[in-house]
């Protein structure tokens, strides 16, 4: 079998990818370990930046994204037990976020990918990648029990953060980690939002952040240890952490109701560099993750695959490799900016187990500065919302 682009793995980054790919012409086979399922019910990103959000539009598969998204034009940021309205919109020029959840995102890709024809193989084993250094590099996997192999022109690693793709290229690569010794522990709850917008929370026990999915779904999150056990935590006693955490002093609080699905992640930073090896070129969590705090990683995977992609249509029409050249150092420009935001988000509103009073004081002096000042709070309004992308499709 052969086809003009492998990619592996049906997240985000290979499902936009291969879309991508299809809207020039050009044809993919995406493989994917789990399965269709399992891919659309994994909880994870809600918050898409405005480029993202016009990404799937242009690209056609943004009608219920428009529909059902809710736009957001501002955020909270709370602290010492008072929320502090950050205009998003007002001082980024327009720009907004839009509250969508990833599984929903994935579904309409998924969609997409079906109704052009094209492969998307699930529940695929034994997934390998074979002369990337050679100009057809092949994919080895099992599906249904059998053995098969796959030729291309170019191989993408969209596999995410426990795939096969980055291991592949670990010799040629340089990486850069930072882990956090803290996680989030999340719910979704079957209960109505009680606040327009989104609400990062610094308070004394620890971090905590109000989100949604629809009208009737909230999504929380706090800090917890980061192996921390989820059996550990009854649904009553989570409920009295979230509202010891997010409760202000003029009694805005979630509402409560029933916890639909509970988990906790850990909190890492992580960038690969560079992010190809020959013609196997990483996007998305595959080459970097960062902590879920500034809501950067499927927006980092979009941009990701925007650039890869053009590289990729470039080489087709034109026989030059410049772009994919570049698409690297283009890549890692905007993961690192997302990687400083990340972290200064995370640093700036968790506590730390070996933080000292002094350390306490600055955290709640830098957001009493934030929220002070338009200088700051334009600086973080612009990178919530995502810097601005030279990006035409
Ligand atoms: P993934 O979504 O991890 O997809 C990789 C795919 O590859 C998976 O389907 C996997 O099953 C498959 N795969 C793995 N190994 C193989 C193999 N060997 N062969 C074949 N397939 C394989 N980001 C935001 O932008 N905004 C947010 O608000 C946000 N919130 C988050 C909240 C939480 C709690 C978490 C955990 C993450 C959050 N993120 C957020 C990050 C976001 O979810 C990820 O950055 C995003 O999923 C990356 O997409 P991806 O396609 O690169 O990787
Ligand atoms: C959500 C997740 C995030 O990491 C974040 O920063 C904001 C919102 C969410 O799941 O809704």
């Amino acid at each position: 079998m052969h086809t003009q682009v492998g990619i592996i793995g049906a997240g985000p980054a290979g499902l936009l990818l291969g879309h991508l790919l299809h809207l020039k012409g050009i044809d993919s086979v995406i493989l994917e370990s789990r399965s269709r399922e399992y891919v659309i019910d994994r909880v994870r990103a809600g918050v898409l930046e405005q480029f993202t959000a016009d990404l799937m539009t242009e690209m056609g598969v943004g009608a219920r994204l428009q529909r059902e998204g809710m736009r957001h034009d501002g955020v909270f940021l709370s602290f010492a037990g008072r929320r502090h309205y950050v205009p998003l919109a007002e001082l980024t020029g327009g720009k907004a976020i839009y509250v969508y959840g990833q599984n929903e995102v994935v579904k309409d890709l998924i969609e997409a990918r079906v109704a052009t024809g094209r492969p998307l193989h699930f529940e695929v084993e034994d997934v390998s990648v074979y002369d990337i250094d050679s100009t057809s590099p092949r994919v080895r996997y099992a599906a249904n029990g059998k053995q098969e192999e796959l030729t291309c022109d170019f191989i993408a690693g969209c596999d995410g953060f426990h795939g096969i793709c980055r291991p592949t290229i670990e010799k040629a690569a340089r990486f850069y980690d930072k882990t956090y010794p803290f996680g989030w522990l999340g719910i979704l709850a079957e209960a109505a939002p009680s606040s327009e917008a989104l609400v990062y929370t610094y308070h004394e026990c620890g971090f905590s952040l109000f989100s949604m999915r629809s009208p009737k779904i909230t999504r929380l999150y706090f800090q917890v240890p980061p192996d921390e056990d989820i059996n550990q935590w009854p649904d009553e006693a989570i409920w009295d952490e979230m509202l010891k955490r997010m409760t202000t002093h003029d009694g805005w609080k979630p509402n409560v109701g029933a916890i639909l699905n509970k988990g906790v992640t850990a909190m890492r930073s992580f960038v690969t560099e560079p992010m190809s090896a020959g013609r196997l070129y990483l996007a998305g969590d595959a080459a970097h993750i960062v902590p879920p705090t500034g809501a950067k990683g499927l927006n980092l995977a979009a941009f990701d695959v925007l650039h890869l992609g053009r590289a990729i249509a470039a080489f087709y029409s034109s026989g030059k490799t410049d772009l994919l050249d570049q698409y690297s150092d283009t890549a890692l420009k905007r993961v690192w900016r997302a990687q400083r935001f990340s972290w200064w988000m995370t640093q700036t509103l968790h506590r730390f187990p070996d933080e000292n009073p002094f350390d306490y004081k600055r955290q709640l002096t830098d957001l009493d500065y934030i929220v002070s000042s338009r200088a700051a709070l334009t600086s973080l309004a612009e990178n919530y919302v995502g810097l601005p992308v030279d990006a035409a499709l």
